[in-house]
């Protein structure tokens, strides 16, 4: 979503702003601007589209050291250049960016307008530079923090003054905000990836915190004027940018890196000779896994698929009540917090605002949660304060490919973990080790040789509706394979439990209606095959995902894919999910979509 950037320093502020904005770009948005401070005034260039179209639009030697730049995904006014940021206030001396949304806007425009200000855009963002003009009396500071004392919601806000060269300054409340420190320069921005490649000196700011940036250094403070400090963090090696390489898009490289993410993910976790595994960054005793009453799992779009085989994990191996839950609806329904259970929050960006919400509820009634979280030092990780890293890497592609097997892994290492203390013998937690350990192979030798998909994408890319289906674990595949398919093909689908579709869906079937089944070699397959039958009979096509070796499947299938066999019927979705991704890929491509920024979404959904 929306992108902050800001420098101060000694530099040119022009190229290095648009080298940050690229850097954001993996998140989504829809236009694009820039505010340069030089002799004295503020120019402020914006463009819709592409931070390319931004980049025609800005002298490359325009000069000026100080600078904010933006990336907007629309939330209060439509895709123009009026609206896109940075906003100025009225007299052009005050230049305001804006990730989050200013709740009062509405009160405070009115009251504005009634004092004479005159407003260009139909943004919430575009009180606050009017704002801060009204309460600047020489010490931009000050006028800032008064501002946002008049302001409810959520904002990360970087601003600059035509009065004060080489000063930014910038507050945080529900929008993620770091300072990066530089040699003689200094960096503010909303993602640690804009800045990782000029500097991996980091302070992460805190909700109601506000910060004056000058070249030098930093000054933090609270909103009501209390000390903070903060010490530096240094980036992890992990935040270092990625590119395409040989792939065409981000997308279809980060499915080929999961042989590699995933052996990140196990690696040092899965003890075989124990029958167990060890996540450190849990911090939990064998006394305290003991009695931990149930598990529940918050998570939004992909993060909560893998979070439904985690908790079937949780249940199957430590014989824990367990559930996972859509993070939107859990924060608002007054959800009852068990203080023994363990929450855990999943989440690939650590930044997802229904997720973080989720998280403060479960906090604020004083439950126990943790993180499972891609993102280092992201919001997320930051606010559970204990968790685990799932380790993929930076993942650019809106679609999530490698964070979803690896946040699977990580769910089922725990599972192993939790089981092994709990119920699971030596011999079982040992099985179920070493197949967790040999999926990594597994996926590389499926990636090698993918089956049909040319033939899968060639049925589904004429199909006006596309059904996915599958029981237990499978129907999360089910869930993300048809997630995917609508985010990078725009196709539209539905997954649905097997055995459900007799109970309506069924309905909707005919030639028209390709139906794609997952069906692993596990305790409900005899079932599920049934059920591909009772669509078959009703003249659907079918697409069957299998394991290799399986002598029935290919016969209720007019394209039958099979993927490596594993022995464990629960890690068979880091396998089944292989070929729905692919699929999803190659469909969007047939159909010429914008595979790795799809037409309206973000990569990091920091709106609620
Ligand atoms: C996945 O392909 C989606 N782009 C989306 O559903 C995503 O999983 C969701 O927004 C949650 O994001 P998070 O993992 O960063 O919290």
């Amino acid at each position: 979503m929306c992108g902050i950037l800001g420098y101060v320093g000694p530099r040119a502020a022009a190229p290095l702003l648009l080298e940050g904005l690229r850097r954001l770009e993996y998140r989504g948005y829809d236009s694009a601007g820039l505010a340069l401070l030089h002799g004295g005034a503020v120019t402020v260039t914006r463009r819709i589209g592409p931070v390319t179209s931004l980049a025609e639009a800005v002298d490359p030697a325009a000069a000026g050291t100080t600078g904010l730049g933006h990336t907007r995904w629309a939330t209060h006014g439509r895709v123009t250049e009026a609206n896109a940021h940075p906003h100025l206030d009225g007299a052009e001396r005050i230049a305001v960016v804006h990730n989050g949304i200013i709740e009062n806007h509405a009160a405070i425009r009115a009251l504005l307008e009634g004092e004479g200000v005159r407003f260009r855009s139909d943004t919430d963002t575009e009180v606050l530079p009017h704002l801060i003009r009204k309460f600047y009396q020489g010490d931009p500071l000050e006028a800032v923090r008064a501002a946002l004392h008049a302001v409810q919601g959520t904002y990360g806000i970087a601003v600059l003054f035509a009065d004060h060269p080489g000063v930014v300054i910038a507050a945080r409340n529900g929008s993620p905000l770091v300072v990066g420190k530089g040699d003689g320069e200094t960096f503010i921005a909303s993602d640690p990836q804009a800045i990782a490649g000029f500097t991996r000196h980091v302070v992460y700011l805190e909700d109601r915190e506000i910060v004056r940036l000058t070249a030098e250094g930093w000054e933090l403070t609270r909103l009501d004027g209390a000390a903070v400090t903060h010490t530096v963090e240094v980036l992890a090696e992990e935040l270092v940018w990625s590119d395409k390489g040989e792939f065409h898009h981000h997308m279809l490289k980060e499915i080929h890196e999961q042989p590699e993410s995933l052996r990140r993910c196990l690696s040092g976790r899965v003890v075989p000779e124990e029958g167990g595994a060890r996540l450190g960054g849990f911090d939990l005793t064998n006394r305290e896994i003991a009695t931990i009453s149930r598990v529940a799992v918050v998570g939004c779009g992909t993060s909560y698929h893998a979070g439904v085989v985690g908790t079937a994990a949780m249940e199957q191996l430590a014989r824990l009540p367990a559930y996972a839950e859509v993070a939107s609806e859990f924060r608002y329904r007054n959800p009852v917090v068990d203080p023994h259970a363990l929450f855990l929050a999943v989440s690939q960006s650590g930044e997802t605002a229904d997720t973080l919400g989720a998280v403060r509820e479960i906090q604020l009634k004083g439950g126990r949660v943790m993180g499972v979280v891609n993102a280092v030092g992201s919001s997320i990780a930051r606010q559970c304060g204990r968790g685990v890293y799932v380790h993929s890497g930076p993942e650019i592609a809106v679609a999530s490919t490698k964070a979803f097997t690896s946040q699977v892994a990580a769910l089922l290492v725990a599972a192993l973990m939790f089981g092994r203390t709990r119920h699971l013998g030596a011999e079982e937690g040992r099985r179920f080790g070493e197949d967790l350990l040999a999926v990594p192979k597994l996926v590389e030798a499926y990636l090698a040789h993918p089956g049909p998909i040319a033939q899968a994408v060639e049925l589904l890319s004429e199909a006006p509706f596309v059904f996915f289906f599958g029981r237990g674990v499978s129907q999360a595949v089910a869930m993300e394979g048809a997630l995917k398919l609508k985010e990078v093909a725009y196709l539209p689908c539905m997954a649905y439990p097997a055995a459900e579709m007799k109970h309506g869906p069924i309905a909707l079937i005919d030639a028209s209606t390709p139906v794609v089944a997952v069906v692993p070699t596990d305790g409900m397959r005899a079932k599920t095959l049934s059920n591909v039958q009772e669509v078959r009979a009703r003249g659907a096509r079918t697409i069957l995902v299998h394991a290799e070796g399986d002598e029935d499947a290919p016969a209720l299938a007019d394209i039958s894919i099979p993927v490596p066999r594993t022995r464990s019927a629960l890690v068979s979705p880091l396998l089944t999910v292989l070929p729905l991704q692919l699929i999803a890929y190659q469909v969007g491509i047939a159909l010429g979509r914008n595979i790795d920024r799809p037409r309206n979404l973000a990569k990091s959904v920091t709106v609620e």
